[in-house]
């Protein structure tokens, strides 16, 4: 059984902005360098996206990596992948315009044989083997679809034009994150649709798809601001 990952790193990372002086690693004007896309910002002096791939890489469970990588950013994809001995990369894509997009594009290139399909965002530097192996566990007992998902600390309400309009069930929420490991042809139909989503299984679930959630990792926190990468950060020098 071959398992495919697809590491989605084609986004600009607007939300991350200038990065503070005071983070740690290489000098804060090659930190804040807004023509940076978020994939090569610097987490601990190395891009962002090292983390992630060399993980994948180093897991027993994954046989191929191919990565979306932002537009004009493929070649320093291929050599960051080669500096790190990564070579299950088979090949690195230009993305899209959106995730959803992104990730069709990388999944054009997973070989016909591939039995699962593992979507990856590289804004989660933190992805680990123990993850993986409960999603796999999970598809293995004949789900279409597996994802990680945590419980919510905060109450959530459904919000219109700044006043409350429903307070939602907290014990039926959960937060979901990648990696998201799916059967490979059930997530080829599902992005074949064309569709908008947030995540690839959205797109599994609008097609009937029976997707379980196993037990996420809050180390697997998405790097949006610039406090997120310093928080991560922090784990991986508590760790050293
Ligand atoms: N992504 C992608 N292609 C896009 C947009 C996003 O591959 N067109 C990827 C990102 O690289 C990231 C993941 O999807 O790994 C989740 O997206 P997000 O955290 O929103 O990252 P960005 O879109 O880069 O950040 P922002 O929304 O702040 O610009
Ligand atoms: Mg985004």
């Amino acid at each position: 059984m071959s398992v495919w990952a697809v590491l989605a790193a084609a986004g600009r990372g607007e939300r991350l902005g200038r990065l503070p002086d005071s983070a740690a690693g290489q000098s804060p004007a090659a930190r804040a360098n807004p023509d940076r896309p978020k994939a090569f910002v610097q987490l601990r002096g190395r891009p962002l996206l090292a983390e992630s791939l060399e993980r994948l890489e180093g897991s027993g469970w994954i046989d191929a990596i191919v990565v979306v990588a932002p537009p004009d950013w493929e070649e320093p994809v291929i050599l960051l992948a080669e500096e790190l001995g990564c070579g299950k990369v088979v090949a690195a894509v230009a993305g899209g315009a959106s995730r959803a997009e992104s990730v069709r594009i990388g999944v054009r290139e997973v070989a016909e044989d591939a039995a699962v399909i593992l979507v990856h965002d590289a804004a989660r530097p933190l992805v680990s083997d123990e993850v993986i192996e409960r999603l796999l566990a999970a598809l293995n007992d004949g789900s279409d679809g597996a994802i990680p998902g945590l419980p919510l600390a905060d109450t959530v309400k459904r919000v219109r034009d700044g006043a409350v309009v429903e307070t939602l069930a907290r014990d039926e929420l959960t937060a979901v994150q990648t990696p998201q490991a799916f059967v490979a042809s059930v997530l080829r139909d599902a992005v074949a649709s064309g569709r908008e989503a947030t995540d690839c299984s959205a797109l599994v679930e609008l097609r009937g798809g029976i997707v379980r959630v196993v037990e996420g990792d809050a180390r697997l926190l998405k790097v949006t601001t610039a406090a997120d990468l310093a928080l991560v950060e922090s784990w991986l020098d508590a760790d050293a």
